[in-house]
This record gives C-alpha cells, structure tokens and sequence, in this order.
C-alpha cells in the first residue's frame, strides 16, 4: 500500500518534471521579473491605460503588433526596429506602414523602465505584456504572460509578407500559414476574433468591393447592404490611400465576439475572415464561440500565449536592446 503510494507519487513527480523541463514552452516564465524590475508590469499596464484615454482604438494596434512581432522571425521586438540607411526594417513593409499604430505606446515604456531598472526588460517582452493589456483594457480576457523573451538582432522587410497572412488569403491558406508557426487551425478561428477592435485602411479589401474577380466585380459572399455602406466609405478611387472603416462596426473598441456573430451575416471584411465559414469544421468553432464568449476568451488567451512563445530568444540569445528602435552598438 505505502510502496503504491510512493511509486504513484514518483510518477506524479516525473511527469511534472518531464512537464516543465521537456516542454520549449517553459522557457518563458509568469513573474520573470518579479525579482529584477518588479514594476515592469504595472508600468506598461499604466502606459497602455493612457493611451487608451487619449485614443480608444489605439490599443488595438498593440494586439496586432504582437502577432506581426511574432509571425516573423518570432517575438523578438523586430517589428519595433527603424529602419537604417542600409536596412528596410519590418515596420516599414508596406503590411505595417502606415497601417501599424501605437510603437510609442511601447518606446515611452520602454524608456520609463529604462530609468527605473536600466538593461533588464526586454522590448520583445513590453510587446507581450502590452498586448495582454490592450485585450483586457478593451474588455477581452486578462491573462498572465509568461516573459523573459531577449531582443533580437535583425529586421527585414523582406521577411514580413512571406510570413505573414493577406487579407486575400482563404481557409487554405490561412491554415497553411498558421501551421508554418506551429499554430492549429482551431487557434487560427480562435486568434481571428481579434478583429472584433480596431480599424482597416480601404485598400486592404477594396478588391472585394470593385475588383473581386475576371467575372465579377463584387465579392458574392460579402453582404450587399453592407458592401454599399462600405462603397460608401471606401470609394473607387487611388488617391485617398489613408481612408479607414471599423472591423466590427456593431462595437469597434470592444473585445467581444461579435466579429464572429458578423460572419453569419455575411459581414466578415476581409475574405480571410468571412473564409472561417467555407468549411464545417471551422464554421461550427465559429458558431460555438458565438454561443459561448467565455470558452472563446479563455482559448484566445491561451492562444495568445501559445503564439507569443514562437521562436523566442531566451537565456544568452539575443540582447536586451537599450532603445527598442535600435539594436545595440
Ligand atoms: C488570420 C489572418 C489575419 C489576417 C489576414 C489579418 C489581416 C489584417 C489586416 C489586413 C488588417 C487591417 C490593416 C489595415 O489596413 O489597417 C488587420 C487589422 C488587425 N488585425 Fe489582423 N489579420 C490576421 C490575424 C490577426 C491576428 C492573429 C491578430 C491578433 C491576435 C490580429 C489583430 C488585428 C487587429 C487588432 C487589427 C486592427 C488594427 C488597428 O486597428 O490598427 N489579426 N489584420
Ligand atoms: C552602411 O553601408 C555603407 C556602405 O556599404 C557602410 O560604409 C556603412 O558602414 C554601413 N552602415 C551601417 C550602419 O552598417
Ligand atoms: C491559396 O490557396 C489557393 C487554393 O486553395 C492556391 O491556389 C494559392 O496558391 C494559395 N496561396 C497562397 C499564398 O498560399
Ligand atoms: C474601379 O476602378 C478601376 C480603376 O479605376 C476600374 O477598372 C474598375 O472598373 C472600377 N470598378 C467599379 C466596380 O467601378
Ligand atoms: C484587378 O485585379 C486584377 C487581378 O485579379 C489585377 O491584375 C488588377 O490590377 C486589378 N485592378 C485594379 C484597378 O486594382
């Protein structure tokens, strides 16, 4: 009896071990700087909280930052570089510039903690946290983030539309893409509902409007009555490239799941959203998380978790950049 006992409890401790050691995931940790800048947190917290009071659909930037640090590269702060006499960096790729918004939100705190706890907090790690925030902030699911991400060295615009996702793309494709980043396509559906916040430029789905394809010019699975609001917002025309429509019109600064209720009306956007309805199996993850917000956010926080362990620096690698615009001298 006592023998069981032992034994079981010895596997128990194995396999928590094997959990925590044999698991790339365990890398990161939640409180990485509870020791060493113990305000790290609360300082970004109060940064993003700020910008939310200046500007409610700024954050929502910071969620998406996030996902183009990570899918390129990995979650290394690239997407936070300039770019140099010598190198275009990611940020100035035509998928970031100047549709991505909010990099001071992430320099200002960058620079306070900087003053508090100099060298110790990574930018890739500020992207992370600030993200959490954004969600939370926005009424989305707070989280904890497991940190201790290092600074990557190198950024390409070259990298960014060979590993990022178009607006053009389809079931197919956006399973393939996500796959490429160990991601399922259950996280994918689950990782789309961020479009419920935040805005999109015209040009990033006016062929749907105009130009679907060589026999037709109007996408057929996007909703008519919408399409003419949107006509209407996005005109036919080159020269008004700054031109943006909300992505989830019914409550565009709201974390919720009505982007997911939108597809059902044939309201998705971009035909990378309405696509989530082409095949059973992702239609009916749609409709559960309809029916279900609060199994949809505790999956999009573990998602988001899951996508901001991609190819990390951790330990050695990397740097913890001084001025996240700039890799160290
Ligand atoms: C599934 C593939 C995805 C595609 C094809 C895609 C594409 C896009 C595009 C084209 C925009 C509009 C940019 C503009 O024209 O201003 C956008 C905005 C946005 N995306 Fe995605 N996205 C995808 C997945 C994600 C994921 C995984 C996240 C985060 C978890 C995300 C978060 C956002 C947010 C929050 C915005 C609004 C940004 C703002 O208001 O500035 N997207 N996305
Ligand atoms: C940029 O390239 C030029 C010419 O190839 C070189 O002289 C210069 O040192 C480079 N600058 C940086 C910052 O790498
Ligand atoms: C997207 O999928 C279509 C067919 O499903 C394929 O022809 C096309 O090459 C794919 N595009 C990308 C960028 O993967
Ligand atoms: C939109 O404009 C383009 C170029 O100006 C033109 O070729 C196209 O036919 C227009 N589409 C519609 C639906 O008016
Ligand atoms: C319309 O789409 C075709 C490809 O389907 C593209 O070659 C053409 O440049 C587009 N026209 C406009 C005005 O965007």
């Amino acid at each position: 009896m006592i023998t069981m006992r032992v034994t079981s409890m010895a596997l128990v401790l194995i396999s928590v071990l094997l959990l925590v050691c044999g698991n790339a995931e365990s890398w990161l940790k939640v409180g990485f700087y509870d020791e060493k800048c113990p305000q790290a947190e609360s300082i970004i917290k109060s940064k993003v909280k700020k910008a939310f009071k200046k500007n409610k659909g700024l954050v929502a930037s910071i969620v998406r930052m996030e996902f183009h640090d990570c899918f390129v590269r990995g979650c290394d702060g690239s997407i936070l570089i300039d770019s140099t006499a010598n190198n275009t960096a990611e940020k100035d790729s035509v998928i970031n510039n100047p549709s991505l918004r909010g990099f001071n939100v992430i320099y200002r705190a960058k620079a306070k903690l900087e003053s508090v706890c100099k060298g110790i907090v990574s930018c890739a790690d500020i992207i992370a946290f600030a993200a959490r925030d954004s969600i939370e902030i926005t009424g989305g699911p707070a989280y904890e983030v497991p940190a201790g991400r290092r600074d990557g060295r190198v950024s390409l615009a070259s990298e960014t539309l060979t590993n990022l996702p178009a607006p053009t793309f389809n079931l197919n494709n956006l399973t393939k893409n996500f796959a490429a980043k160990g991601l399922t396509q259950d996280e994918m559906v689950t990782l789309s509902g961020a479009h419920t916040i935040g805005r999109s430029h015209c040009t990033s789905f006016n062929n749907r409007l105009y130009n679907f394809s060589t026999t037709v010019k109007q996408d057929p699975t996007l909703n008519r009555k919408y399409a003419a609001i949107l006509k209407k917002e996005c005109p036919n025309v080159t020269d008004k490239p700054n031109l943006v429509v909300p992505m989830d019109p019914t409550t565009p600064a709201v974390f919720d799941i009505n982007y997911y209720a939108n597809l059902f009306k044939n309201e998705g956007l971009f035909t990378s959203d309405q696509t989530l309805l082409s095949k059973a199996a992702t239609a009916k993850a749609v409709k559960k998380n309809v029916a279900h917000p609060s199994h949809w956010e505790k999956k999009f926080a573990a998602a988001m978790i899951k996508m901001g362990n991609i190819g990390v620096l951790t330990g050695t690698k990397g740097e913890i950049r001084a001025d996240c615009r700039k890799i160290n001298p």
